[in-house]
């Protein structure tokens, strides 16, 4: 059996933070989760999360997924490794992956590549490398003729060895048995009184293991934050990653700014998005659609020719053609259909909304549902709570909704059914009526001359 460890003590000082770097996120999923999926994707899922400062937030966030152990003190990458020997020899006849929690871009890809290295030339481990200009504040890699043959840290590192541009990514396949042989020579007799998980190397070479490097070409898989800096780096270079993607499948985009699209999200081709959009979580949209500017869309189902402009959506389905906002709020579960408009200041919850209906604006619909071609008059409000249960509205195809009107749920209205204006709603309406409630209207002439007559001018009293 293969196993993984992502370590995921370390404080994370320059943070500044009370949060453990791995749970900071890039393109909205934390960084810890990036690298969870990559083992996943490369086909290792019996994972081990080595935890510690704040560790009960990784506990938090994983909430049972995967096991974990905690690093009470951290005392370096080797010492957090070794917390994870108890659920390594668990069986120690497979490999096992060690990563860094807070290097999100090592893809599976790599992952499988240096498997493949690492099995092909019988390695007892195999360490992940790339070539990069700035070498600054890594392991570098010390090669003899006879191949790898050790890392050393910057701190301990000569001018000479500080030369070296062949770094460690901090990401490693051992074998499981071979790894848990050296953890128990680890010493801490270095710069920073550590145990360097780096160390490994030449003890297994030294008993006469072999040791290899996979040198990759994609230097990005090294990338890790190490302050609010990096992260934003980290962001920047995801987000731009994922555009280029879009724009490869034919997605237009007149400009990138505040542009975030979440790594699952699909567009069709022809779509335009507009800056300051958001698209977030597992959001599919159709082809030649408008999203923007400064839309949240997050895991909903938009279909082609789709219009949305200053819109907030989340777990909602909205058909072809539909056109929204202003300033509209689709809350979870609203089923917007084929051909709808929905205008400026309105909110619409776990709610469908039939074809070709129009919701101008300032209107609530909530926790109803409205049949085709419904015409909603300014500042109709669904009362759909009475601070007890929540109860559901059934307003049929062609109502016509007047302005102001209160539908006191539950109730329903038929086909055809007209509200006056200020109607409030409290029983069902069949097919074909109208509903009033309003009390007459009475004019009370020269009202205002009596109650305000010495602040009305003489002029003005002709
Ligand atoms: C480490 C490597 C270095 C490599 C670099 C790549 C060692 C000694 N050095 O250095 O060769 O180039 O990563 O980024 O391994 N962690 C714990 N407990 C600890 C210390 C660290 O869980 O006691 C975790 C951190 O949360 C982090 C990872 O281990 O996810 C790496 O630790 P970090 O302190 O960043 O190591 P570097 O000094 O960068
Ligand atoms: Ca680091």
């Amino acid at each position: 059996m293969d196993f993984g460890i992502i370590l995921a003590g370390g404080k994370g000082k320059r943070m500044k933070a009370n949060k453990p770097k791995p749970l900071f996120e890039v393109l909205g999923r934390p960084m810890l989760e990036w690298v969870i999926r990559a083992c996943e994707n490369a086909g290792v899922s019996e994972l081990c999360i080595v935890k510690g400062f704040c560790g009960e937030q990784i506990d938090t966030y994983l909430n049972g997924r995967y096991t974990t152990v905690l690093q009470a003190e951290q005392k370096g990458t080797g010492h957090a490794v070794q917390q994870a020997a108890e659920f390594l020899a668990k069986d120690t006849s497979g490999s096992t992956l060690v990563l860094c929690g807070d290097a999100p871009f090592l893809d599976a890809e790599t992952i499988a590549q240096a498997k493949a290295q690492h099995d092909a030339q019988g390695n007892a481990v195999t360490v992940i490398t790339a070539n990069i200009q700035n070498p600054t504040g890594y392991g570098r890699i010390l090669r003899t003729e006879n191949g790898i043959s050790g890392i050393v840290e910057e701190k301990d590192a000569s001018m000479e060895q500080k030369a070296i541009t062949e770094i460690n990514s901090g990401a490693y396949w051992f074998r499981t048995g071979a790894l848990l042989d050296a953890l128990n020579s680890l010493g801490c007799e270095n710069a920073a009184g550590e145990y360097y998980l780096t160390d490994t190397i030449a003890i297994l070479l030294s008993k006469g293991e072999k040791a290899g490097a996979f040198c990759t070409e994609n230097t990005d898989v090294i990338l890790g934050a190490n302050s609010q800096r990096d992260l934003l780096e980290l962001n920047t270079l995801a987000r731009m990653r994922e555009i280029d993607k879009h724009l490869d499948n034919g997605v237009v985009f007149t400009c990138t700014d505040g542009i975030t699209i979440e790594p699952d999200v699909e567009i069709g081709a022809g779509t335009q998005i507009l800056a300051g959009t958001i698209l977030r979580g597992k959001t599919v949209i159709g082809e030649n659609c408008n999203i923007g500017p400064n839309c949240i869309i997050e895991d909903c189902n938009i279909e082609d020719g789709v219009q949305l402009n200053y819109v907030q959506a989340y777990k909602s389905t909205i058909e072809a053609n539909v056109k929204i906002g202003p300033f509209v709020h689709i809350r979870p579960n609203s089923h917007i259909k084929q051909g709808v408009k929905i205008g400026d200041f309105v909110e619409i919850k776990n709610s469908v909304i039939g074809e070709g209906t129009a919701v101008a604006h300032l209107t609530y619909v909530g926790d109803s549902d409205v049949g085709k071609k419904v015409n909603f008059g300014c500042g109709t409000v669904t009362v759909n709570y009475d601070g007890i249960i929540k109860s559901r509205c059934v307003i049929g195809d062609n109502c016509f909704i007047g302005c102001n009107t209160n539908l006191v749920a539950p109730v329903k209205l038929g086909k055809y059914v007209y509200t006056a204006a200020g109607t409030t709603v409290t029983k069902d309406v069949p097919d074909y009526s109208l509903a009033i409630d309003r009390g007459a209207m009475t004019v009370k002439e020269g009202y205002s001359l009596r109650k305000f007559s010495s602040k009305i001018e003489y002029k003005d009293k002709k």
